[in-house]
């Protein structure tokens, strides 16, 4: 199973400790090809809303979009993994989301299995660990995706997550919800 981890974070902290977690439990599994995909790594501009995408299928801009959509294409699952920034995702996997637009009819067609992953710095009541799986589950509607865990973490300094070994453990194991 080809699975593409679209990580949100700009830096080397929570995100990476949850994305390292995933990856080292299917890496145990076995049968996962793994792929992560770093927003903030990736040039991808805001969507313009210039439609060009209905009549060619391909982003008109000369970034890295283009890319980061085949991969999207060619994952059988996605992983969105993010920190909370603003009660949402971060700008740069908002900006590649954005995007899935431009393959619209062919993403529509293929069958995705989705798992997200959300961090951010408040406590487990806040209503952001309810906004942003709710966004990723209209998304999934939409494309008739299959959304199959929506995990969310508490916090803050980048590495904090590592010390919650109960956390890392549930990540570690989140393999099974593809199988
Ligand atoms: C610009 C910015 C906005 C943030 N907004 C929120 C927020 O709305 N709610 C929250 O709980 N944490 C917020 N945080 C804290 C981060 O979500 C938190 O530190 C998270 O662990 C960062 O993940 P990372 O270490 O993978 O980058 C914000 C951090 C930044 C830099």
């Amino acid at each position: 199973m080809k699975v593409l981890i679209l990580n949100g974070s700009p830096r080397k902290g929570n995100t990476c400790v949850a994305v390292n977690a995933l990856q080292k439990g299917m890496d145990a599994a076995g049968g996962f090809e793994v792929m992560e995909i770093k927003a903030n790594d990736m040039s991808v501009s805001g969507c313009i809303a210039c439609m060009a995408c209905e009549c060619n299928g391909d982003c008109v801009f000369e970034d890295d979009t283009n890319d980061v959509i085949d991969a999207v294409e060619a994952a059988d699952a996605i992983v969105f993994a993010t920190p909370v920034y603003w009660w949402g995702v971060t700008a740069q996997l908002k900006a590649v989301i954005d995007k899935f637009y431009c393959r619209f009819e062919k993403l529509d067609d293929m069958p995705k299995k989705v798992g997200v992953i959300v961090i951010g710095e408040a406590e487990q009541d806040d209503p952001q660990y309810k906004i942003i799986p709710k966004q990723f589950e209209c998304i999934c509607d939409c494309l008739g995706w299959d959304m199959l865990f929506a995990k969310t973490y508490t916090a803050g300094e980048a590495g904090v997550l590592a010390q919650d070994k109960d956390a890392v453990a549930e990540m570690e194991g989140l393999y099974d919800a593809f199988l």
